[in-house]
């Protein structure tokens, strides 16, 4: 989900006036928040950059959100889909290989892949 982060965003309008890290928000003032951003922070993640799930512990990611009344809804249905889905390509093709770059999705909003060129063993 880090590595991933397949929503690239999403927006919240300031309730009131406030301050995000130094920066003035005022009422009705969009902000924009971009998890992509925040699972690469390296405040947050020591080599933001490498994929690594040996972390230990993992640092908290914030692919579904970070928390909150608006955290995503459906995150243990996307969790549990995600493992079936995985599980179920390794049960049924565990002899699928990558042959080449992935095709990414045209999206400002879904970090997504369309296509990856794929040949069994
Ligand atoms: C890998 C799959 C998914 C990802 C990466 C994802 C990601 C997100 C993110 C980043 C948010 C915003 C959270 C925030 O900023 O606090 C969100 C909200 C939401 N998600 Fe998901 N989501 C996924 C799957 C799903 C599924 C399967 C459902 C429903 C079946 C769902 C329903 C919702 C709803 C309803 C919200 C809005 C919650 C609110 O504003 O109160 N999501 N999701």
């Amino acid at each position: 989900m880090r590595w991933a982060t397949p929503v690239i965003h999403f927006r919240r309008t300031a309730t009131a006036d406030t301050e995000i890290n130094g920066f003035k928000v005022k009422a009705d003032q969009k902000v924009v928040l971009f998890y992509n951003s925040g699972n690469r922070d390296e405040r947050a993640f020591k080599d933001p950059y490498k994929f690594d799930v040996t972390r230990t512990p993992q640092p908290v990611q914030i692919g579904f959100g970070a928390g909150g009344p608006h955290f995503c809804l459906g995150a243990n249905l996307a969790r549990r889909e995600i493992a079936v889905m995985f599980d179920e390509i390794r049960r049924r093709t565990p002899n699928l290989r990558i042959t080449g770059e992935p095709a990414y999705l045209q999206s400002s909003f879904i970090n997504g892949i369309k296509r990856v060129p794929c040949r069994l063993n």
